[in-house]
């Protein structure tokens, strides 16, 4: 089949419509109790991590700060992650099926203020209108859920936020991109890309090259096929080309990883139970089995090559470069596929989990020579969320910076990393303090790599303020520059973009 006849049988017309409700449709109605993890947090206030939020928006509110926040620093940090979890006393059991809140955090003239606002998809519209949830969800199980047309009526949008050609959009795994006022975030609606990719997956991880193109992908397991959709849209936001990948048997894939030359997406084995529970209830991933790697030259996207390397389970990839006829990828490798399945899944129940992040920032090697593939073990364990500065194309590891668990007293990430090759710089919150990912924005002017901020979103569970940090990316060990905290809290969240105040 060529890769038009694949195209349209996965995706053009009532083919993918038909498909699209297979993987999500639920059966039987068993869900956490609202009441029980209300209990649970009037005595464990670290749960806030993990409440819903009834209100359509917060704020704007002018952040209380403590130290001096840089005055240099312009530009608003964008946040996203599941936020409405409950409606009608029903409680989502998978993190990954609340509704999405959109948050922006403006910085300017050393002064921080932030508001936030629910996605408008439109399952949010219809399951605000009803009272209730109507629609299938991504990992739990709803009883007499609706019949959905495509991917986008359970899109909740809630995974991750990109600025991209002057515009905001809100990103979940499997529809499509939703655009967003970048101001107020009152929401526009679902974009296609191209006409006839209405509500086809295009992924909450796409990477910006230097060229000011962007990458993405989308997986077509959830249309009911297998292989991948590749996206590659102009800085003007047209499509420069869309491709597909096709691939043998299921891989799950969160993100992927680009070198100066190549894309590089790894697949995680997995099988679908029998049933008709959501899909991430019936997803096993299968650790019998190893990894397949397509490795796809960005001039290229129709010559793939594969490799095969040992089972690993990853959610999020930091650098990748080239060098002496190696591709070098690396990656938080989770060592717990059933805490890859469903992250916090105790949390969402309203309990403590064993307050572990088993994980370890992973370097995969491919030799091009030999079609070899192996994983490396890394040094620095429980961290997620890995970003670098993406300013400069590398021949070795970058500066890596992430939130690191250290405490199993603490529920959650309790600190952050800046990983240097064998040194590691850390600063660890206070008792009680979640910390989220931190992003690295380049201070304006400075060109040398590393040269920038980190700004990183927290939760204080005993003083009950969310909060944002700002660090010299150079001086993480020293602690933050300053923090502005919030008198209100809100849930954790998964990912964000900084745009700088002058608009790319
Ligand atoms: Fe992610």
């Amino acid at each position: 089949m060529d890769r038009r006849q694949f195209l349209h049988r996965f995706l053009a017309g009532s083919a993918a419509l038909a498909l699209a409700p297979r993987l999500l449709r639920a059966e039987v109605a068993v869900a956490s109790d609202s009441t029980r993890f209300a209990q649970a947090l009037a005595k464990e206030p670290w749960l806030a991590g993990w409440k819903d939020v009834a209100a359509e928006s917060l704020g704007p509110t002018v952040a209380t700060l403590e130290g001096r926040w840089p005055k240099e620093l312009a530009g608003t940090l964008y946040r996203n992650g599941p936020a409405r979890f409950e409606r009608a006393g029903f409680r989502y059991r998978h993190w990954f099926d609340g509704d999405g809140m959109l948050h922006a955090w403006r910085c300017a003239n050393g002064r921080v203020e932030h508001r936030a606002r629910m996605v408008a998809t439109s399952k949010y519209v219809r399951e605000q209108a009803a009272g209730r949830f109507l629609l299938p969800a991504a990992g739990t199980t709803i009883d007499d859920a609706l019949p959905i047309r495509n991917n986008d009526d359970v899109n909740t949008a809630n995974t991750a936020v990109i600025r991209f050609g002057g515009r905001v959009f809100a990103l979940w795994e499997g529809g499509s991109a939703i655009e967003v006022d970048a101001d107020e975030l009152r929401t526009i609606g679902p974009v296609a890309w191209r006409e006839d990719l209405v509500a086809a997956p295009f992924s909450a991880h796409p990477l910006l090259d230097r060229d000011g193109s962007l990458w993405n992908f989308g997986s077509l397991d959830l249309l009911g096929g297998s292989g991948l959709l590749l996206w590659h849209l102009g800085a003007d936001g047209k499509p420069i080309r869309v491709a597909t990948l096709p691939s043998e048997g299921h891989g799950y894939l969160h993100a992927f990883a680009m070198t100066a030359r190549h894309l590089v997406f790894v697949l995680t084995p997995y099988r679908i139970e029998e049933g008709r529970a959501a899909f991430f209830e019936r997803l096993r991933f299968t650790p019998e089995r190893p990894c397949r790697i397509a490795v796809v030259p960005k001039d290229a996207l129709d010559a793939p090559r594969w490799f095969e390397a040992d089972f690993a389970a990853v959610y999020h990839f930091a650098d990748a470069w080239e060098r002496g006829g190696e591709i070098f990828v690396r990656a938080a490798r989770h060592a717990d596929v059933e805490a890859m399945r469903s992250p916090m899944a105790a949390a969402m129940r309203g309990e403590r989990g064993d307050g572990a992040t088993r994980t370890d920032l992973a370097t995969l090697r491919l030799d091009t020579a030999t079609g070899r593939a192996r994983w490396e073990a890394g040094g620095v364990r429980g961290l997620e969320f890995p970003v670098f500065d993406t300013r400069h194309a590398a021949a070795s590891a970058a500066r890596v910076y992430a939130p690191l668990h250290l405490d199993r007293g603490s529920p959650y990430f309790d600190a952050v990393a800046a990983i240097d090759g064998e040194r590691t710089a850390i600063h660890r919150y206070g008792a009680g303090v979640l910390a989220e990912e931190h992003r690295f924005v380049p201070k304006p002017g400075r060109r040398r790599t590393g040269e920038g901020w980190l700004l990183g979103t927290l939760l204080d569970t005993r003083r009950g303020r969310s909060g944002l940090a700002v660090f010299d990316a150079e001086r993480v060990a020293d602690g933050p520059l300053a923090q502005a905290w919030l008198p209100y809290t809100f849930p954790l969240g998964f990912h964000g973009w900084f745009a700088g105040s002058a608009r790319a």
